[in-house]
């Protein structure tokens, strides 16, 4: 079976796209023709051995794929071949086909693609979960998404709106702005060129934004807590600047405020009923057209390496998928 496969860590440049053996799934797991697999930082950062879970080469990245099953293992009940499935696989998505846990598959609703099934789980999964269950977002209050153009911002602006929030969207440059602007957001911020503190200041008469949706973290992180309102909650989502914030609790104390940890795969493992009941909510906000998922771009398999390359380099606005 064709991969895309680290054999050494490094950078996107190091893959290679080759044949790649693929053993039996095991008694609880199933093995699955991939059709469409989504691409995520986290891919990114396992390729070069800097992320929580660690691959051990040569093996193919990418944690999320739809397809359909072709094979169940000896005690799988829940799946049969032929059923079209997403999946969190963690690793082994970039290849035509893998192995995941039965219990990490969902089913996934007819009229959704299996290109935006790809790309819909970790994305509304993640954003769901940071906004309702960490961040109590209500109706009425101001949210400020940071990296609001990624993938996991893509998904805070609409879920942000169809929650009813007020929504500022910061990134850095115009189209990231524009694509924002698109997606619903009722403000942007191009943080690369003006203070985002004075900037959300202005945009909420001196209050602070309610919540704060962070998957970027380094000094954005920081600059968040001067413009965060009283009460507010700073969502921790991820760090793609690179650095891990220090944040000096009298920043906490002289807000009232919360700094929350976000850990959607731990979430999905601990607390599987919540995360049935999200899934339900986002499939049901998807078939009454409320929650319009979008892919940016698709690449082929064979350009797994590129597709990587542009996310390391911010060149990816919204969620980008490779078609198998
Ligand atoms: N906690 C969880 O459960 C969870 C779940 C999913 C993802 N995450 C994390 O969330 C983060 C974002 O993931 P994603 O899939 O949305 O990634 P993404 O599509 O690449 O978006 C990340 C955004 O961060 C901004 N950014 C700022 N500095 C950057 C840099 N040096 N390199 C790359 N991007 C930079 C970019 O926007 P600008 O150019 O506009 O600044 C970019 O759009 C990652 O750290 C990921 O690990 C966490």
């Amino acid at each position: 079976m064709k991969a895309i496969v680290c054999k050494e860590f490094g950078p996107p440049e190091k893959l290679v796209y080759e044949d790649l053996p693929l053993r039996a799934p095991g008694a609880t797991e199933v093995r699955i023709k991939v059709q469409a697999a989504g691409v995520n930082f986290p891919d990114v950062l396992i390729i070069q051995n800097k992320y929580q879970f660690k691959g051990t080469p040569p093996f193919a990245p990418g944690g999320e794929v739809c397809g359909t099953i072709a094979e169940v293992g000896a005690k799988v009940t829940k799946w049969k071949v032929g059923d079209r499935v997403a999946a969190m696989t963690l690793q082994g998505g970039f290849a035509e086909e893998c192995i995941a846990p039965a219990a990490v598959c969902e089913s996934v609703p007819d009229s959704m693609s299996s290109s935006i099934a790809a790309a819909f789980h970790l994305v509304y999964g993640t954003v769901i979960h940071a906004l309702k269950d960490r961040g109590q977002l209500q109706p009425g209050e101001t949210l400020l998404v940071l990296g609001a153009s990624g993938g996991v911002g893509m998904g805070a602006i609409q879920l942000g709106k169809i929650m009813g929030a007020r929504v500022i969207a910061a990134a850095s440059s115009p189209e990231k702005l524009a694509f924002c602007k698109q997606l619903g957001a009722d403000e942007v911020i191009d943080y690369s060129k003006e203070s985002l503190k004075d900037a959300v200041k202005k945009l909420t008469g001196g209050n602070g934004a309610d919540v704060i949706f962070d998957p970027v973290g380094g000094q954005y992180a920081q600059d968040s807590f001067s413009c965060i309102n009283w009460k507010g909650r700073h969502l921790v989502i991820g760090f793609a600047s690179g650095p891990i914030p220090e944040i000096a609790l009298n920043r906490l104390l002289l807000k009232g405020c919360a700094s929350l940890g976000v850990f959607w795969g731990s979430f999905i493992q601990r607390e599987p009923e919540a995360q049935a009941a999200n899934v339900r909510q986002l499939y049901d906000w998807f078939e009454q057209g409320k929650l319009k998922p979008l892919v940016s771009r698709e690449y082929p398999l064979s350009q797994g390496a590129q597709a990587l390359r542009d996310m390391a380099d911010r060149k990816v606005a919204g969620k980008v998928v490779l078609v198998v």
